[in-house]
């Protein structure tokens, strides 16, 4: 006879089924929740990029270079070019500026027989180091940090804001 709070066989295996279920929901969701939401997760990160062979880069002159790098951001993937002046005085020692204005994001141009970087939308001008001269450009051209690998500049994302 079955007593009050008695779990019968059939009971019993439903609660077993059940408890199997889950299992193999839990088992199957966790992975396939990861593989849909982990892409939006995912941010830009700081990553080092190739910008060129040093024996192309010319001493005492601004060269522009432009990489290429892929982002991806959430579920995008993006290529875009990275505008890159690097500039070395004695070919150990490395300077990589990025080419947006700091004014409101026009690319400069360097001008060699003013040895300035102009940036054509407002006249800022920019030395050689990317320091302002004039114009309404508030801080100096962004820096990128750089390495050098098996004989290869790299230049690590994103660039670092100076101040004056
Ligand atoms: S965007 Fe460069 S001066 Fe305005």
């Amino acid at each position: 006879m079955k007593k009050h709070g008695d779990i019968s066989r059939r009971d019993a295996m439903k609660m077993a089924i059940s408890l199997i279920g889950g299992l193999i929901g839990t088992a199957l969701g966790i992975p396939a929740i990861a593989y849909i939401i982990g892409p939006a997760l995912k941010t830009d990160q700081a990553n080092w990029i190739r910008v060129s062979s040093l024996s192309t880069i010319e001493l005492r002159t601004p060269m522009l270079f432009k990489p290429k790098v892929t982002r991806q951001n959430g579920w995008m993937v993006e290529e875009e070019e990275v505008g890159v002046f690097v500039l070395t005085e004695d070919g150990s020692n490395y300077i990589a500026l990025s080419n947006i204005c700091t004014h409101l994001g026009c690319r400069v141009r360097w001008i060699a027989e003013r040895e300035q970087f102009l940036s054509p939308c407002h006249n800022g001008v920019f030395d050689k180091y990317g320091y302002v001269i004039s114009g309404p450009p508030p801080r100096p051209l962004d820096e990128f940090v750089t390495k050098i690998e098996d004989g290869n500049l790299f230049i690590q994302l994103p660039a670092i804001k100076r101040t004056s």
